[in-house]
């Protein structure tokens, strides 16, 4: 993400630690693979909501993993303390886990939020930790007011406007059912307070659950104070049930990146048709063109033209670059090269400055040198192309024996004539030419003219004669 969205680590004074609850299975996803570890803008799930949560408290936060822990766990790594919700009675019942690895956290306060909230900032998760604060509330919560209850809590406020309880939408009566503050399910509970109180939640009615929402009414009677802040920004509430849900908060996170970038001096010419992972960092008066997508940790340096049509994965782009209709994944192209259209670089391609790749190139585990050119239909694989090289049409690496990958090296000033395949492994030096259709199964000795089917020598450069 661009330098200026990124936020400063907490300022508060006391300590803060963050629980977040990633233990259900997310049936509504219909999915294999748990809810928090769906790809969103190029990360799981819940390292959205990860990064919020170190953000806001500087601290490793807690994860309350159930489903499938092992691979929530493999996926956040050393990053979170994990502790185990073995059956998921409820959001409740999650952060009562949490108690036993508590016990001698000296934090005043705890913030509790989800792995399938992925938009929350953490200024948000801040401000929420003000707000008890300033209140000496029990507990601050996120709401969100929209028409479309998308099944949440709805919040209902006294007249002096402290939370008075959060009914979740099967309890709704119709009245309370018109309540258009929804929850959005992410707290700052006082931590003096929390652990006797979550002793005291009985299961719902309906589902047996251990609701965590029902803090409130036990803060109420404990003659304490609730309070809620309304999101600024609806997107931030967006929680990921379905994939309907993991579609529109797909879209507001692109629409999030793209602005960030268009601050920072990129031109995204068609917002709308531009997908940009969250990790990307693309530099200055850089234009990306409709229908294109950078993604993965792609870097893009300043004054480059990319797209239109185009996917970038783990690629690294130098400055003044131009990328059109093209693929290029885990590959790297320096400084005022081209490629494209239509050209697919794949792992380990390194194309150098000032080099071309025009319409119909494939390059996999190769360097073209600094202004050499593979203008139309070749392929380069294991290859290591010198300086000022000249790749004809239709020249192809025979990289595969089918067996073994062998390599190709090709010297600076080679000329590869049209249709040449250089059959590996083989040595082309530097200056040498090989003419059009040639089968190169020897090496060719530099400034040298190679033809014919296989290639034989047939002249040194600059004689008439071999
Ligand atoms: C919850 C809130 C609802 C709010 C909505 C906003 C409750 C009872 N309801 O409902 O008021 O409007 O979020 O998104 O809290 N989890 C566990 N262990 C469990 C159950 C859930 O870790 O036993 C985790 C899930 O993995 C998920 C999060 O808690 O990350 C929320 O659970 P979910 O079942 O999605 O709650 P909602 O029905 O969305
Ligand atoms: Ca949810």
């Amino acid at each position: 993400m661009p330098s200026h969205d990124l936020d400063a680590p907490s300022s508060h004074t006391q300590p803060v630690r963050a629980i977040v609850l990633a233990a259900g299975k997310g049936t509504r996803m219909k999915s294999g693979l748990p809810k928090v570890l769906h790809p969103l803008r190029g990360l799981p799930l819940i390292e959205h909501a990860l990064r919020a949560a170190i953000r806001a408290t500087g601290q490793k936060p807690i994860v309350i993993v159930g489903h499938d822990s092992a691979a929530v766990q493999a996926a956040i790594g050393d990053r979170a303390d994990f502790v185990l919700q073995a059956e998921q009675l409820g959001t409740g019942h999650a952060v009562m886990m949490a108690e036993a690895a508590m016990r001698d956290d000296p934090s005043a306060h705890v913030i509790v939020t989800a792995a399938d909230m992925p938009l929350v900032r953490p200024e948000t998760l801040q401000s929420l930790v003000d707000e008890c604060k300033q209140h000496g509330a029990a507990l601050s919560l996120l709401s969100v007011v929209v028409n479309d209850p998308r099944g949440f809590g709805r919040v209902a406020r006294d007249a002096s406007g402290n939370v008075t309880a959060i009914v979740e939408q099967v309890a709704c009566t119709p009245e309370q059912l018109k309540i258009t503050e929804l929850n959005g399910a992410i707290y700052c509970i006082d931590a003096a307070w929390l652990w006797d109180a979550l002793r005291r939640i009985k299961p719902n009615p309906r589902k047996g659950e251990y609701f965590l929402t029902d803090l409130v009414e036990i803060a109420v009677a404990d003659g304490r104070t609730a309070r809620a802040i309304v999101a600024g920004d609806i997107d931030e509430c967006i929680g990921i049930n379905t994939r309907v849900d993991l579609a529109d908060a797909d879209a507001a996170l692109r629409r999030r990146i793209n602005r960030a970038h268009m601050l920072n001096g990129v031109s995204i010419v068609d917002p709308a048709a531009t997908y940009i992972d969250l990790d990307v960092t693309i530099g200055e008066d850089t234009v990306i063109l409709p229908n294109t997508h950078v993604l993965g940790r792609s870097r893009i340096g300043a004054n480059s033209a990319i797209g239109p049509n185009s996917l970038l994965r783990n690629a690294t782009i130098g400055a003044g670059c131009e990328i059109r209709q093209s693929v290029i994944e885990d590959a790297r192209v320096d400084d005022g090269a081209d490629v494209g259209p239509f050209s697919h670089l794949r792992s380990g391609a390194h194309v150098c400055a000032g080099a071309h790749v025009g319409n119909f190139g494939e390059i996999k585990k190769s360097t073209l040198g600094p202004n050499s050119k593979m203008g139309h239909f070749s392929y380069l694989g294991d290859a290591t192309v010198g300086e000022n090289v000249n790749i004809g049409a239709g020249a192809i690496t025979c990289n595969y024996d089918g067996v073994r990958k062998n390599p190709t090296t090709i010297g600076d000033g080679a000329f590869i004539g049209s249709d040449t395949l250089l059959v590996a492994p083989v040595e082309i030096g530097a200056n040498a030419t090989t003419g059009a259709g040639a089968v190169v199964t020897k090496n060719v000795p530099p400034d040298t003219v190679a033809v014919g089917l296989p290639a034989r020598v047939i002249r040194r450069k600059g004689q008439n004669k071999p």
